[in-house]
């Protein structure tokens, strides 16, 4: 313990956006050119943040939306998942993935995850049924799913695939971005997100222009034009000041990923040193996990937890209960032990910062804190 006369802990924040966003004059200055635009809803940063959010990733097209929530919900939509359908997914996954399948109108079908923390293609089979329409994945951490084996199945099954990529961009399997395997991928660009902007916004990305087409209309109301609905929809626009900021930090986008690597490499390095107290996921030599959130299995993870925490360091736990445990899914009836790995990985899964401005200093802080507490 601290003792009386000893230096205050360094601060380790889990949440780095005030030194993302220090420099805030430029972006400022797009939001005054925009508000004497007007250009408000759907405006030219819109389509300037979608065509390089598209380029970015290798896509054809880039449809912006209200949040990374809306960007799956509205693609489940666009593929004509609806009630009666069933959609399969990681248990392990935040809310919101669930939420979009039930918004959608159809039943949320969960599938155990794997070591790595994503759904576990073994046994996405066993979960198809005749009702089954779509394979939801979640790039879970930034880590990729198995989208080889998920596409072989989905194409065996006659399945649609829209990839949860909200936690995963420039992610990539053999250098092709994590939300272009399937026909639709889904992001967040949600304030803690890797490339996020001032409040929500979502993105999706596709190939396929149909699906584009289907998207700009369910997002705007189904307008075809100011006076033409070709059907009744939703309002869930990217903001034209949420593109702006977008706009500004996109070029970042390479230096996030980078810096994020860079820094869990120092972390594997050094927690991969502390066998029997610590596991690590297995890391794939030919995919770009980007940590969006740097975990890891813990022995005695809430006591651990709680000594990081006295000492600083913004620790978290990404999720301490499984989604089919959770009392929103008592209506699905699934039960304790039903997904045993994402059980056994919620009781010891920690997240540690690993965010792109972190100094030397404070990931030298995190390290030895881990170090300290097992020794
Ligand atoms: C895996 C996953 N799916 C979906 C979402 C929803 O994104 P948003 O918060 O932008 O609605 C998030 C982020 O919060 C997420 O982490």
């Amino acid at each position: 313990m601290k003792t009386a006369g000893q230096k205050p802990y360094l601060k380790v924040n889990y949440s780095y956006l005030s030194r993302q966003f220090a420099e805030i004059d430029p972006i400022l200055e797009g939001i005054r050119e925009l508000v004497k635009s007007g250009d408000f809803t759907l405006g030219k940063p819109v389509v300037e943040f979608e065509q390089k959010f598209a380029s970015l990733l290798g896509a054809r097209h880039a449809v912006g939306v209200g949040s990374g929530t809306d960007a799956l919900f509205l693609t489940l939509k666009a593929v004509g998942v609806g009630p009666g359908d069933e959609v399969v997914t990681a248990a392990n996954t935040f809310v919101a993935t669930a939420g979009a399948i039930e918004t959608a109108g159809a039943k949320i079908v969960f599938v155990d995850c794997d070591e790595k923390s994503v759904i576990d293609v073994e046994k996405i089979e066993a979960a198809i049924t005749r009702k089954t329409k779509a394979i939801l994945p979640v790039h879970w951490a930034g880590q990729p799913a198995d989208m080889t084996k998920i596409l072989a199945i989905a194409k065996k099954h006659k399945l649609t695939v829209v990839e949860d990529a909200c936690q995963a961009i420039d992610a990539a399997i053999d250098g092709k971005r994590c939300g272009t395997f399937g026909i639709g991928g889904c992001f967040s660009l949600h304030p803690l997100k890797n490339l996020n902007v001032w409040g929500d916004g979502g993105v999706i990305i596709t190939d396929d222009e149909t699906l584009r087409d289907r998207l700009r209309l369910l997002r705007n109301h189904g307008m075809s034009d100011r006076d033409s609905y070709a059907f009744f929809a939703y309002n869930s626009r990217l903001d034209s000041l949420q593109a702006v900021v977008g706009n500004h930090l996109i070029k970042d986008t390479k230096w996030i990923t980078d810096s994020r690597i860079k820094n869990a490499e120092r972390l594997d390095a050094a927690l991969g040193r502390l066998k029997g107290k610590v596991v690590l996921s297995p890391r794939s030599k030919n995919e770009r996990h980007v940590y969006h959130l740097y975990q890891f299995f813990a022995e005695d993870r809430d006591a651990l937890l709680a000594y990081l925490r006295e000492r600083g360091v913004g620790a978290k736990v990404h999720y301490p209960v499984p989604l089919h445990l959770q009392p929103a899914a008592k209506p699905l009836g699934y039960k304790k032990g039903d997904f045993p790995v994402a059980e056994a990985q919620a009781a010891r899964i920690l997240t540690l910062p690993v965010h792109q401005h972190l100094t030397d200093e404070e990931l030298e802080h995190i390290i030895r804190c881990v170090e300290d507490f097992y020794s």
